[in-house]
């Protein structure tokens, strides 16, 4: 049976900043932030939107009526979670008017778990072919105001379907994860911005890529010269660009050019928004199939990291019409409203976070379909304009 991702969609806030403009309010050189990390623009988190409102918001954009019913599972795979007990998996469900009929969970492991995701939805569908899963992956990359990982901060959500006959990319049975106990990065219970060890977290992702890549090819017999392209998970562009010159060294054949290339055209959204965290991996496949020279029938490879860390490593065969079945990004990207370094640092610090009392946000200005309200008695107030 082919099981795979029959459809994906991107959502992410209405606001950005320019990159530029950080450099220079933080005394940096420019072109550090957008050839040395890879970055040109930031999503700007507004207090209205959380990891919720954008997870909806993506899967709300591409199911019909039909899908929603068919829809067994909804499991959202994040790191920026809202409550530590009940899964943000029940106010999605919620907002988006499923069935009651359904089973919603969260699952966590940093920049990894979308993957995993996909994995246990690839199962469920085995056993049930006629179900659908819901896979979405909704982050907000927090790192802090003038820390040096600020450059790398970012938001959004991609929601996935994973269903019997995908319409986007059949996934092939190998699959190779990789876990080791390591502390690159990481967020304790009370704080709200991450920790990190920046450049060994780098070496730790390079390192983990090329030990999945190898056991990959070990067990598959294949190579590079079989891939069409490769997908990074992608914390800043230029991780990709580190990760797969690792592999490719000096080689400036037809295969190492055509992966160069698909790089390029993987890392074009990402470079707007910034780090998803857990959803980047599959917001950089969006971007190239959309960009690149991608065909049906192509092998794509799926490179998903997160620190902690874990890794996986995974194929898949485009199906004819893929482009068919992706949301439009650059329409999302181009309707955003460009802001100034104050107003981001203000909405920045308007986070909801750790605050136990109740807060009523403005949502007047707010244009998304999906917004929080506020905070009631500790619970949070969510809203379908
Ligand atoms: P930094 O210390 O600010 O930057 O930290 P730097 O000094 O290393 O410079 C960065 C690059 O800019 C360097 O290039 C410089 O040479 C270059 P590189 O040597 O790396 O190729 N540069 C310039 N280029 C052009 N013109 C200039 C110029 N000046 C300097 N004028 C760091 C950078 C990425 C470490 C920091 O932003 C950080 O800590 N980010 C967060 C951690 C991160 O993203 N790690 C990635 C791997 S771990 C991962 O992917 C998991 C993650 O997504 C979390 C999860 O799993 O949940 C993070």
């Amino acid at each position: 049976m082919k099981i795979g991702i029959d459809k994906m969609a991107f959502a992410t806030t209405n606001e950005y900043i320019d990159l530029r403009e950080l450099a220079r309010v933080r005394g940096d050189e420019p072109d550090k932030y957008t050839i040395g990390i890879g970055q040109e623009q930031q999503a700007v988190v507004p207090p209205t939107q959380d990891i919720v409102t954008l997870g909806a918001a993506a899967a709300d954009k591409m199911l019909t009526p039909e899908e929603r019913d068919r829809i067994s599972t909804v499991i959202v795979a994040t790191e920026s979670g809202i409550d530590n007990s009940k899964a943000s998996a029940i106010y999605v469900k919620h907002l988006l008017g499923l069935n009651d009929f359904v089973r919603a969970v969260e699952l966590k492991e940093a920049c990894y778990s979308a993957t995993a995701g996909i994995q246990f939805a690839r199962g469920l569908v085995a056993l049930n072919p006629q179900e659908s899963v819901l896979v979405i992956a909704a982050d907000i990359a927090r790192y802090g105001l003038a820390v040096p990982g600020e450059v790398t901060q970012g938001a959004g959500a991609v929601a996935m379907l994973v269903s019997q006959n995908p319409r986007v990319i059949t996934l092939e049975a190998t699959s190779v994860s990789l876990t080791k106990d390591v502390m690159d990065f990481w967020r304790p219970l009370y704080a709200t911005e991450a920790m990190v060890d920046g450049k060994y977290s780098t070496n730790v992702y390079i390192d983990f890529f090329k030990q999945t890549l190898e056991r990959y090819q070990q067990l598959t017999g294949r190579g590079l010269e079989d891939m069409s392209a490769i997908t990074f998970h992608l914390p800043f562009t230029k991780m990709g660009k580190k990760a797969l010159e690792a592999v490719l060294g000096d080689r400036d054949d037809a295969t190492a050019q055509r992966l160069r290339d698909a790089l390029t055209a993987s890392q074009i959204y990402s470079r707007r928004v910034g780090n998803l965290y857990t959803g980047s991996l599959y917001l950089g496949l969006m971007s190239y199939l959309q960009n690149g020279a991608a065909h049906a029938g192509d092998r794509v490879a799926l490179f998903s990291y997160g620190s902690g860390a874990e890794a996986e490593f995974y194929t898949g065969i485009l199906e004819p019409g893929f482009a068919d079945n992706l949301s439009s990004v650059f329409t999302d990207l181009d309707a955003r409203k460009q802001v100034t370094i104050d107003e981001y640092e203000q909405a920045f610090n308007q986070h909801l976070g750790m605050n136990a009392d109740d807060v009523e946000f403005d949502i007047s200005a707010d244009q998304a379909k999906f917004v929080l309200a506020g905070q009631k008695n500790h619970q949070r107030i969510y809203k379908c304009k």
